[in-house]
Protein backbone atom coordinates (compact mmCIF):
# COMPACT_ATOMS: atom_id res chain seq x y z
CA UNK A 1 0.00 0.00 0.00
CA UNK A 2 1.70 3.29 -1.04
CA UNK A 3 1.95 6.27 2.11
CA UNK A 4 0.13 9.50 2.32
CA UNK A 5 2.34 11.57 4.51
CA UNK A 6 0.33 13.68 6.99
CA UNK A 7 1.34 17.70 7.40
CA UNK A 8 -0.31 18.60 10.30
CA UNK A 9 -0.46 22.56 10.44
CA UNK A 10 -2.29 22.66 13.77
CA UNK A 11 0.53 25.36 15.52
CA UNK A 12 0.12 27.34 12.33
CA UNK A 13 -2.87 27.20 10.43
CA UNK A 14 -5.07 25.98 13.59
CA UNK A 15 -3.50 28.95 15.49
CA UNK A 16 -4.62 31.31 13.19
CA UNK A 17 -8.28 30.21 14.23
CA UNK A 18 -10.18 32.92 15.84
CA UNK A 19 -10.21 33.15 19.82
CA UNK A 20 -7.22 30.17 19.65
CA UNK A 21 -3.84 31.01 21.36
CA UNK A 22 -1.30 29.11 22.31
CA UNK A 23 1.73 29.94 24.81
CA UNK A 24 5.47 28.41 23.75
CA UNK A 25 5.09 25.64 26.28
CA UNK A 26 1.92 24.46 25.42
CA UNK A 27 3.00 24.83 21.79
CA UNK A 28 5.88 22.25 22.60
CA UNK A 29 3.72 20.10 24.38
CA UNK A 30 1.18 19.94 21.26
CA UNK A 31 4.31 19.01 18.93
CA UNK A 32 5.47 16.51 21.17
CA UNK A 33 1.99 15.03 21.51
CA UNK A 34 1.91 15.24 17.54
CA UNK A 35 4.89 13.21 17.34
CA UNK A 36 3.49 10.18 19.90
CA UNK A 37 0.58 10.68 17.40
CA UNK A 38 3.02 9.54 14.52
CA UNK A 39 2.55 12.92 12.16
CA UNK A 40 5.10 13.02 9.49
CA UNK A 41 5.37 16.97 9.22
CA UNK A 42 4.64 19.64 11.88
CA UNK A 43 4.29 22.89 10.71
CA UNK A 44 5.57 24.93 13.67
CA UNK A 45 4.52 28.24 12.87
CA UNK A 46 5.06 31.50 10.72
CA UNK A 47 8.43 32.56 12.20
CA UNK A 48 7.82 36.27 11.06
CA UNK A 49 4.42 36.73 12.36
CA UNK A 50 6.15 37.31 16.13
CA UNK A 51 9.14 36.96 18.00
CA UNK A 52 7.20 34.17 19.96
CA UNK A 53 6.55 32.00 16.57
CA UNK A 54 10.09 32.12 15.31
CA UNK A 55 10.82 31.00 19.30
CA UNK A 56 8.24 28.25 19.12
CA UNK A 57 9.52 27.13 15.86
CA UNK A 58 13.15 26.46 17.30
CA UNK A 59 11.88 25.16 20.48
CA UNK A 60 9.82 22.64 18.52
CA UNK A 61 13.03 21.72 16.72
CA UNK A 62 15.14 21.46 19.41
CA UNK A 63 12.95 18.79 20.84
CA UNK A 64 11.65 16.65 18.15
CA UNK A 65 13.44 13.83 16.20
CA UNK A 66 11.33 11.83 14.47
CA UNK A 67 9.17 14.10 12.77
CA UNK A 68 10.09 17.05 9.89
CA UNK A 69 10.03 20.20 11.32
CA UNK A 70 8.54 23.04 9.14
CA UNK A 71 7.91 26.64 9.31
CA UNK A 72 5.87 28.64 6.84
CA UNK A 73 7.30 32.01 5.00
CA UNK A 74 5.98 34.45 1.94
CA UNK A 75 8.23 34.64 -0.59
CA UNK A 76 10.37 37.52 0.96
CA UNK A 77 14.00 37.76 1.63
CA UNK A 78 13.24 39.00 5.61
CA UNK A 79 10.89 36.05 5.77
CA UNK A 80 12.78 33.20 4.62
CA UNK A 81 16.11 34.36 6.76
CA UNK A 82 13.96 34.30 9.79
CA UNK A 83 12.17 30.86 8.62
CA UNK A 84 15.81 29.55 8.30
CA UNK A 85 17.34 30.99 11.46
CA UNK A 86 13.90 29.08 13.13
CA UNK A 87 14.79 25.79 12.08
CA UNK A 88 18.63 25.85 12.61
CA UNK A 89 18.56 23.21 15.58
CA UNK A 90 16.06 21.31 13.86
CA UNK A 91 17.15 17.54 13.17
CA UNK A 92 14.70 17.17 10.08
CA UNK A 93 14.20 21.04 8.94
CA UNK A 94 11.56 22.15 5.95
CA UNK A 95 10.42 25.26 4.55
CA UNK A 96 7.09 25.78 3.13
CA UNK A 97 7.51 29.09 0.82
CA UNK A 98 3.74 30.43 -0.54
CA UNK A 99 2.88 33.32 -3.06
CA UNK A 100 -0.77 34.06 -4.25
CA UNK A 101 -1.24 33.19 -7.79
CA UNK A 102 -4.83 33.29 -8.46
CA UNK A 103 -6.61 36.43 -10.85
CA UNK A 104 -8.11 37.90 -8.09
CA UNK A 105 -5.29 37.93 -5.34
CA UNK A 106 -2.53 39.10 -8.30
CA UNK A 107 -4.78 41.86 -9.21
CA UNK A 108 -6.23 43.17 -5.56
CA UNK A 109 -3.51 41.81 -2.75
CA UNK A 110 -0.49 41.91 -4.86
CA UNK A 111 -0.55 44.21 -7.79
CA UNK A 112 1.28 42.11 -9.70
CA UNK A 113 1.56 40.14 -13.50
CA UNK A 114 1.43 36.35 -14.11
CA UNK A 115 5.38 36.72 -15.03
CA UNK A 116 6.14 39.16 -12.15
CA UNK A 117 4.54 36.19 -10.12
CA UNK A 118 6.65 33.63 -11.43
CA UNK A 119 9.85 35.34 -11.54
CA UNK A 120 9.70 35.71 -7.53
CA UNK A 121 8.37 32.27 -7.00
CA UNK A 122 11.85 30.94 -8.92
CA UNK A 123 14.04 33.62 -7.07
CA UNK A 124 13.02 32.32 -3.41
CA UNK A 125 12.72 28.92 -4.34
CA UNK A 126 16.06 29.03 -5.35
CA UNK A 127 17.38 31.26 -2.67
CA UNK A 128 15.66 28.78 -0.27
CA UNK A 129 17.34 25.94 -1.85
CA UNK A 130 20.77 27.67 -1.54
CA UNK A 131 20.18 26.40 2.75
CA UNK A 132 17.84 24.05 3.06
CA UNK A 133 17.44 20.72 1.18
CA UNK A 134 13.71 19.99 1.70
CA UNK A 135 11.68 23.21 0.59
CA UNK A 136 7.93 23.38 0.12
CA UNK A 137 6.14 25.85 -2.08
CA UNK A 138 2.01 27.02 -2.61
CA UNK A 139 0.74 28.88 -4.87
CA UNK A 140 -1.76 30.37 -2.77
CA UNK A 141 -5.61 30.24 -4.07
CA UNK A 142 -4.00 27.43 -5.92
CA UNK A 143 -7.88 26.34 -6.75
CA UNK A 144 -8.85 29.39 -8.36
CA UNK A 145 -6.19 29.98 -10.34
CA UNK A 146 -5.73 29.05 -13.92
CA UNK A 147 -4.67 25.32 -14.04
CA UNK A 148 -2.08 26.37 -16.83
CA UNK A 149 -0.60 28.91 -14.79
CA UNK A 150 -0.79 26.41 -11.65
CA UNK A 151 1.06 23.89 -14.39
CA UNK A 152 3.56 26.80 -15.52
CA UNK A 153 4.55 28.26 -11.77
CA UNK A 154 5.16 24.68 -10.09
CA UNK A 155 7.44 23.36 -12.91
CA UNK A 156 9.33 26.54 -12.50
CA UNK A 157 9.68 25.87 -8.75
CA UNK A 158 10.45 22.74 -8.93
CA UNK A 159 13.34 23.25 -11.74
CA UNK A 160 15.10 25.09 -8.68
CA UNK A 161 14.98 22.29 -6.65
CA UNK A 162 11.45 22.11 -4.70
CA UNK A 163 10.23 18.93 -3.67
CA UNK A 164 6.63 19.13 -2.84
CA UNK A 165 3.87 21.26 -3.84
CA UNK A 166 1.22 22.09 -2.48
CA UNK A 167 -2.30 22.90 -3.97
CA UNK A 168 -4.00 25.23 -1.56
CA UNK A 169 -7.96 25.47 -1.68
CA UNK A 170 -7.32 28.66 0.33
CA UNK A 171 -10.78 29.56 0.46
CA UNK A 172 -12.60 26.38 0.77
CA UNK A 173 -14.11 27.05 -2.86
CA UNK A 174 -13.43 23.71 -4.51
CA UNK A 175 -16.25 20.94 -5.25
CA UNK A 176 -14.50 17.59 -4.96
CA UNK A 177 -15.01 16.52 -8.35
CA UNK A 178 -13.24 19.81 -10.21
CA UNK A 179 -10.19 19.58 -7.43
CA UNK A 180 -10.06 16.08 -7.90
CA UNK A 181 -9.86 17.20 -11.89
CA UNK A 182 -6.98 19.69 -10.71
CA UNK A 183 -5.28 17.04 -8.69
CA UNK A 184 -5.42 14.61 -11.58
CA UNK A 185 -4.03 17.42 -14.11
CA UNK A 186 -0.68 17.93 -12.09
CA UNK A 187 -0.35 14.68 -10.72
CA UNK A 188 -0.38 13.21 -14.62
CA UNK A 189 2.58 17.01 -15.65
CA UNK A 190 4.56 17.04 -12.87
CA UNK A 191 7.48 14.52 -12.54
CA UNK A 192 6.87 11.61 -10.34
CA UNK A 193 9.31 12.40 -7.67
CA UNK A 194 7.51 15.34 -6.78
CA UNK A 195 5.41 15.06 -3.86
CA UNK A 196 1.66 16.36 -4.54
CA UNK A 197 0.39 17.98 -1.27
CA UNK A 198 -3.44 19.21 -0.71
CA UNK A 199 -4.52 21.91 1.95
CA UNK A 200 -8.26 22.12 2.18
CA UNK A 201 -9.99 25.31 3.92
CA UNK A 202 -13.93 23.88 5.26
CA UNK A 203 -15.75 27.21 3.92
CA UNK A 204 -18.18 25.33 2.22
CA UNK A 205 -18.16 22.05 5.00
CA UNK A 206 -15.56 20.47 2.05
CA UNK A 207 -12.00 20.68 3.44
CA UNK A 208 -12.25 16.48 4.55
CA UNK A 209 -14.33 15.53 1.21
CA UNK A 210 -11.69 17.86 -1.02
CA UNK A 211 -8.61 16.23 0.43
CA UNK A 212 -9.77 12.78 0.71
CA UNK A 213 -10.83 13.29 -3.48
CA UNK A 214 -7.30 14.63 -3.84
CA UNK A 215 -5.43 11.21 -2.54
CA UNK A 216 -8.02 9.23 -4.63
CA UNK A 217 -6.43 11.34 -8.02
CA UNK A 218 -2.65 11.04 -6.99
CA UNK A 219 -2.09 14.18 -3.62
CA UNK A 220 0.59 12.39 -1.60
CA UNK A 221 0.73 14.19 1.39
CA UNK A 222 -2.40 16.05 3.19
CA UNK A 223 -2.04 19.05 5.32
CA UNK A 224 -4.56 19.11 8.23
CA UNK A 225 -5.08 20.23 11.72
CA UNK A 226 -6.73 18.55 14.99
CA UNK A 227 -10.35 19.14 15.34
CA UNK A 228 -10.15 20.92 12.17
CA UNK A 229 -9.15 24.12 13.68
CA UNK A 230 -7.59 26.66 11.31
CA UNK A 231 -8.45 30.13 9.28
CA UNK A 232 -12.71 31.22 9.58
CA UNK A 233 -14.21 27.73 9.26
CA UNK A 234 -11.36 25.75 9.29
CA UNK A 235 -9.32 23.25 7.85
CA UNK A 236 -10.05 19.56 7.15
CA UNK A 237 -9.45 17.67 10.31
CA UNK A 238 -6.71 15.43 10.76
CA UNK A 239 -8.75 12.27 12.69
CA UNK A 240 -11.36 12.03 9.84
CA UNK A 241 -8.54 11.62 7.05
CA UNK A 242 -6.94 9.22 8.68
CA UNK A 243 -9.51 7.32 9.67
CA UNK A 244 -11.37 7.28 6.62
CA UNK A 245 -8.10 6.16 5.30
CA UNK A 246 -8.11 3.27 8.16
CA UNK A 247 -11.87 1.99 8.01
CA UNK A 248 -12.45 2.25 4.40
CA UNK A 249 -8.76 0.43 3.47
CA UNK A 250 -10.67 -1.65 0.81
CA UNK A 251 -11.80 1.61 -0.44
CA UNK A 252 -8.31 3.80 -0.14
CA UNK A 253 -5.94 1.46 -0.43
CA UNK A 254 -3.49 3.89 0.84
CA UNK A 255 -1.91 3.59 4.63
CA UNK A 256 -0.65 6.49 6.93
CA UNK A 257 1.94 6.45 9.68
CA UNK A 258 -0.60 7.60 12.34
CA UNK A 259 -1.30 5.66 15.66
CA UNK A 260 -4.41 6.65 15.56
CA UNK A 261 -5.31 5.06 19.61
CA UNK A 262 -3.53 8.50 20.07
CA UNK A 263 -6.32 10.67 18.20
CA UNK A 264 -9.13 11.05 21.05
CA UNK A 265 -6.42 12.50 23.45
CA UNK A 266 -4.46 14.65 21.08
CA UNK A 267 -7.94 16.39 20.07
CA UNK A 268 -8.80 16.66 23.81
CA UNK A 269 -5.51 18.72 24.56
CA UNK A 270 -5.60 20.58 21.42
CA UNK A 271 -8.71 21.70 22.63
CA UNK A 272 -7.90 22.41 26.14
CA UNK A 273 -5.12 24.61 25.13
CA UNK A 274 -6.61 26.74 22.54
CA UNK A 275 -9.64 26.55 24.35
CA UNK A 276 -11.91 25.73 21.19
CA UNK A 277 -14.25 22.95 22.35
CA UNK A 278 -15.25 20.24 19.77
CA UNK A 279 -19.25 20.35 18.55
CA UNK A 280 -20.26 17.03 20.38
CA UNK A 281 -21.41 15.57 17.07
CA UNK A 282 -17.91 16.01 15.25
CA UNK A 283 -17.08 12.87 13.20
CA UNK A 284 -14.80 10.43 14.92
CA UNK A 285 -13.74 12.51 18.11
CA UNK A 286 -16.92 14.42 19.13
CA UNK A 287 -18.25 13.22 22.62
CA UNK A 288 -21.77 12.01 20.89
CA UNK A 289 -19.81 9.92 18.85
CA UNK A 290 -20.03 6.58 20.01
CA UNK A 291 -23.18 7.09 21.70
CA UNK A 292 -26.16 5.29 20.93
CA UNK A 293 -29.58 7.03 22.23
CA UNK A 294 -32.43 5.01 20.17
CA UNK A 295 -33.74 1.75 21.82
CA UNK A 296 -33.27 -0.43 18.40
CA UNK A 297 -29.36 1.00 18.01
CA UNK A 298 -29.03 -0.31 21.60
CA UNK A 299 -30.32 -3.62 21.61
CA UNK A 300 -28.12 -3.85 18.21
CA UNK A 301 -25.17 -2.61 19.94
CA UNK A 302 -25.54 -4.91 22.84
CA UNK A 303 -26.27 -7.83 20.08
CA UNK A 304 -22.82 -6.93 18.12
CA UNK A 305 -21.34 -3.32 17.99
CA UNK A 306 -20.79 -3.98 14.16
CA UNK A 307 -24.62 -3.79 13.67
CA UNK A 308 -24.19 0.30 14.80
CA UNK A 309 -20.40 1.01 14.84
CA UNK A 310 -18.11 0.96 11.94
CA UNK A 311 -15.00 1.58 14.12
CA UNK A 312 -14.18 0.89 17.88
CA UNK A 313 -14.07 3.78 20.19
CA UNK A 314 -10.97 1.82 21.18
CA UNK A 315 -9.17 2.89 18.07
CA UNK A 316 -8.79 6.36 18.57
CA UNK A 317 -8.20 5.92 21.84
CA UNK A 318 -11.43 6.92 23.73
CA UNK A 319 -10.76 5.83 27.63
CA UNK A 320 -13.55 3.85 28.48
CA UNK A 321 -15.62 5.37 31.81
CA UNK A 322 -15.72 2.90 34.13
CA UNK A 323 -14.35 3.00 37.43
CA UNK A 324 -10.50 2.42 37.83
CA UNK A 325 -9.59 4.26 40.65
CA UNK A 326 -10.77 5.02 44.15
CA UNK A 327 -9.53 6.93 47.25
CA UNK A 328 -7.52 3.97 48.53
CA UNK A 329 -5.48 3.68 45.35
CA UNK A 330 -2.07 4.84 45.49
CA UNK A 331 0.61 6.26 43.62
CA UNK A 332 1.60 3.45 41.69
CA UNK A 333 -1.82 2.66 40.72
CA UNK A 334 -2.48 5.95 40.09
CA UNK A 335 1.35 6.55 37.58
CA UNK A 336 -0.13 2.79 35.60
CA UNK A 337 -3.30 4.15 35.03
CA UNK A 338 -1.64 7.50 33.52
CA UNK A 339 0.88 5.77 31.78
CA UNK A 340 -1.94 3.64 30.17
CA UNK A 341 -3.56 6.41 28.95
CA UNK A 342 -0.91 7.75 27.43
CA UNK A 343 0.88 10.05 30.12
CA UNK A 344 4.14 9.62 30.35
CA UNK A 345 5.30 12.22 33.87
CA UNK A 346 8.07 12.76 35.80
CA UNK A 347 7.61 11.44 40.21
CA UNK A 348 7.22 15.17 40.67
CA UNK A 349 4.51 15.47 38.46
CA UNK A 350 2.46 12.66 39.41
CA UNK A 351 3.06 13.76 43.02
CA UNK A 352 1.18 16.55 42.07
CA UNK A 353 -1.66 15.15 40.18
CA UNK A 354 -1.47 12.45 43.46
CA UNK A 355 -2.57 15.54 45.48
CA UNK A 356 -5.45 16.31 43.00
CA UNK A 357 -6.58 12.67 42.51
CA UNK A 358 -7.25 12.43 46.92
CA UNK A 359 -8.83 15.74 47.43
CA UNK A 360 -11.05 14.78 44.21
CA UNK A 361 -11.56 10.97 45.81
CA UNK A 362 -13.08 12.29 48.71
CA UNK A 363 -15.71 14.60 46.53
CA UNK A 364 -16.29 12.23 44.12
CA UNK A 365 -17.49 8.44 44.35
CA UNK A 366 -15.91 7.50 41.15
CA UNK A 367 -12.79 8.53 39.70
CA UNK A 368 -13.29 7.31 36.02
CA UNK A 369 -10.70 7.71 32.54
CA UNK A 370 -12.01 11.31 32.10
CA UNK A 371 -11.56 12.56 35.39
CA UNK A 372 -7.70 11.41 35.28
CA UNK A 373 -6.97 12.94 31.72
CA UNK A 374 -8.89 15.76 33.03
CA UNK A 375 -6.34 16.30 36.59
CA UNK A 376 -3.05 15.56 34.32
CA UNK A 377 -4.02 17.90 31.45
CA UNK A 378 -4.13 20.54 33.64
CA UNK A 379 -1.20 19.83 34.77
CA UNK A 380 0.76 18.89 31.58
CA UNK A 381 -0.65 23.22 31.05
CA UNK A 382 1.68 24.15 33.59
CA UNK A 383 4.42 26.36 32.92
CA UNK A 384 7.70 26.50 35.16
CA UNK A 385 7.13 30.59 35.21
CA UNK A 386 6.00 31.77 38.36
CA UNK A 387 1.87 32.61 37.96
CA UNK A 388 -0.74 32.94 40.13
CA UNK A 389 -2.71 29.65 41.85
CA UNK A 390 -5.95 30.10 43.49
CA UNK A 391 -5.46 29.27 47.08
CA UNK A 392 -8.93 29.90 48.85
CA UNK A 393 -12.23 31.16 48.33
CA UNK A 394 -15.42 32.00 50.56
CA UNK A 395 -18.48 33.07 48.56
CA UNK A 396 -21.98 34.81 50.18
CA UNK A 397 -24.41 34.43 47.89
CA UNK A 398 -28.55 34.17 48.12
CA UNK A 399 -31.38 36.03 46.47
CA UNK A 400 -31.85 38.74 48.62
CA UNK A 401 -27.97 39.66 49.26
CA UNK A 402 -25.77 40.96 47.54
CA UNK A 403 -23.11 38.38 46.50
CA UNK A 404 -19.63 38.75 48.15
CA UNK A 405 -16.11 37.10 47.69
CA UNK A 406 -13.18 36.62 49.49
CA UNK A 407 -10.20 35.24 47.58
CA UNK A 408 -6.59 34.04 48.38
CA UNK A 409 -4.16 33.51 45.64
CA UNK A 410 -0.54 32.55 45.46
CA UNK A 411 2.43 33.73 42.89
CA UNK A 412 5.56 32.30 43.66
CA UNK A 413 6.07 32.83 47.53
CA UNK A 414 3.90 36.09 47.93
CA UNK A 415 0.34 35.18 49.19
CA UNK A 416 -2.30 37.88 48.19
CA UNK A 417 -5.90 38.16 50.06
CA UNK A 418 -8.91 40.18 48.86
CA UNK A 419 -12.69 41.10 48.83
CA UNK A 420 -15.57 42.45 46.55
CA UNK A 421 -19.06 42.10 45.98
CA UNK A 422 -20.14 42.14 42.71
CA UNK A 423 -23.34 41.29 40.71
CA UNK A 424 -23.45 37.75 41.61
CA UNK A 425 -21.10 35.06 42.96
CA UNK A 426 -18.73 34.54 39.80
CA UNK A 427 -18.86 38.45 39.22
CA UNK A 428 -17.68 38.94 42.36
CA UNK A 429 -14.85 36.34 42.73
CA UNK A 430 -13.39 37.81 39.82
CA UNK A 431 -13.76 41.79 41.12
CA UNK A 432 -11.81 40.38 43.95
CA UNK A 433 -9.38 38.51 41.89
CA UNK A 434 -8.73 41.98 39.88
CA UNK A 435 -8.05 43.70 43.04
CA UNK A 436 -5.47 41.56 43.68
CA UNK A 437 -3.44 41.01 40.27
CA UNK A 438 -4.50 44.53 39.10
CA UNK A 439 -5.36 43.73 35.45
CA UNK A 440 -9.47 44.26 34.83
CA UNK A 441 -9.88 42.22 31.54
CA UNK A 442 -13.40 42.19 29.70
CA UNK A 443 -14.68 38.80 30.06
CA UNK A 444 -16.06 37.83 26.50
CA UNK A 445 -17.18 34.51 26.94
CA UNK A 446 -17.70 32.21 29.86
CA UNK A 447 -19.22 28.45 28.89
CA UNK A 448 -19.79 25.72 31.65
CA UNK A 449 -19.50 22.16 30.45
CA UNK A 450 -19.81 18.83 32.12
CA UNK A 451 -16.68 16.88 31.29
CA UNK A 452 -17.07 14.04 33.34
CA UNK A 453 -20.30 12.33 33.77
CA UNK A 454 -22.67 11.81 37.15
CA UNK A 455 -24.17 14.19 39.63
CA UNK A 456 -20.87 14.46 40.98
CA UNK A 457 -19.56 15.33 37.37
CA UNK A 458 -16.30 17.88 37.19
CA UNK A 459 -17.47 20.81 35.61
CA UNK A 460 -14.67 22.79 33.15
CA UNK A 461 -15.57 26.91 32.81
CA UNK A 462 -13.67 27.92 29.86
CA UNK A 463 -13.83 31.95 29.61
CA UNK A 464 -12.13 33.90 27.05
CA UNK A 465 -10.78 37.54 28.46
CA UNK A 466 -9.25 40.59 26.50
CA UNK A 467 -7.38 43.07 27.65
CA UNK A 468 -4.68 45.46 26.33
CA UNK A 469 -5.98 44.16 22.88
CA UNK A 470 -4.85 40.21 23.81
CA UNK A 471 -7.44 37.84 23.86
CA UNK A 472 -6.53 35.16 25.96
CA UNK A 473 -8.57 32.02 26.83
CA UNK A 474 -8.67 30.16 30.24
CA UNK A 475 -9.70 26.96 31.18
CA UNK A 476 -10.51 25.59 34.98
CA UNK A 477 -11.88 22.14 36.27
CA UNK A 478 -13.73 21.26 39.61
CA UNK A 479 -16.59 19.33 40.93
CA UNK A 480 -17.62 23.21 42.56
CA UNK A 481 -18.35 25.45 39.82
CA UNK A 482 -17.22 28.58 41.67
CA UNK A 483 -13.69 27.34 41.75
CA UNK A 484 -13.89 25.34 38.10
CA UNK A 485 -14.72 29.78 37.16
CA UNK A 486 -11.97 30.91 39.36
CA UNK A 487 -9.60 28.43 37.80
CA UNK A 488 -10.54 29.40 34.59
CA UNK A 489 -9.94 33.31 35.14
CA UNK A 490 -6.70 32.91 36.57
CA UNK A 491 -5.86 30.50 34.26
CA UNK A 492 -6.35 32.98 31.26
CA UNK A 493 -4.85 35.94 33.62
CA UNK A 494 -1.78 33.77 33.85
CA UNK A 495 -2.09 32.96 29.87
CA UNK A 496 -2.28 36.64 29.35
CA UNK A 497 1.00 37.39 31.64
CA UNK A 498 2.91 34.98 29.82
CA UNK A 499 2.24 36.51 26.39
CA UNK A 500 2.31 40.20 26.99
CA UNK A 501 5.91 40.36 26.40
CA UNK A 502 6.36 38.31 23.44
CA UNK A 503 4.36 41.22 21.22
CA UNK A 504 2.92 38.12 19.69
CA UNK A 505 0.55 39.38 16.78
CA UNK A 506 -1.23 36.67 14.11
CA UNK A 507 -0.91 37.00 10.71
CA UNK A 508 -2.41 39.37 8.67
CA UNK A 509 -2.07 38.12 5.69
CA UNK A 510 0.41 38.10 2.58
O1 LIG B 1 -4.72 28.33 3.10
C1 LIG B 1 -3.63 28.59 2.58
O2 LIG B 1 -3.51 28.90 1.39
C2 LIG B 1 -2.45 28.55 3.44
C3 LIG B 1 -1.13 28.62 2.77
C4 LIG B 1 -0.17 29.46 3.53
C5 LIG B 1 -0.62 27.25 2.50
O3 LIG B 1 -2.56 28.35 4.63
ZN1 LIG C 1 -4.58 27.51 5.11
Amino acid sequence: MEKVIIFDTTLRDGEQSPGASLTSEEKIKIAEQLERLGVDVIEAGFPIASADDAKAVRNIGERIKSSVVCALARCRDEDIEIALRSLETAAKPRLHIFLATSEIHRKYKLNKAKDEILKIAVEKSAMAKKHINDVEFSPEDASRTEPDFLLEISKAVIAQGVKTINIPDTVGYAEPEEYGTLIKFLRKNLPDNVVISVHCHNDLGLAVANSLIAVTCGARQVECTINGIGERAGSAALEEIVMNMSVRKDFYNLTTNIVTKELYRTSRMVSSMTGVPVQPNKAVIGTNAFRHESGIHQDGILKNPATYEIMSPDMIGVPESELVLGKHSGRHALKARLENLGFQMGDEKIEQIFEKFKKLADKKKEITDTDLIVLAEEEEIKTDEPVYTLEYFHIISGSSTIPSATVRIKKGDKVYEDASRGDGPVDALYKAIDRITGISPVLKEYKITAVTGGQDAQGEVAVSLETGGLKVPGKGVSTDIIEASGKAYINAINRYLLRKNTGKAKYKGA
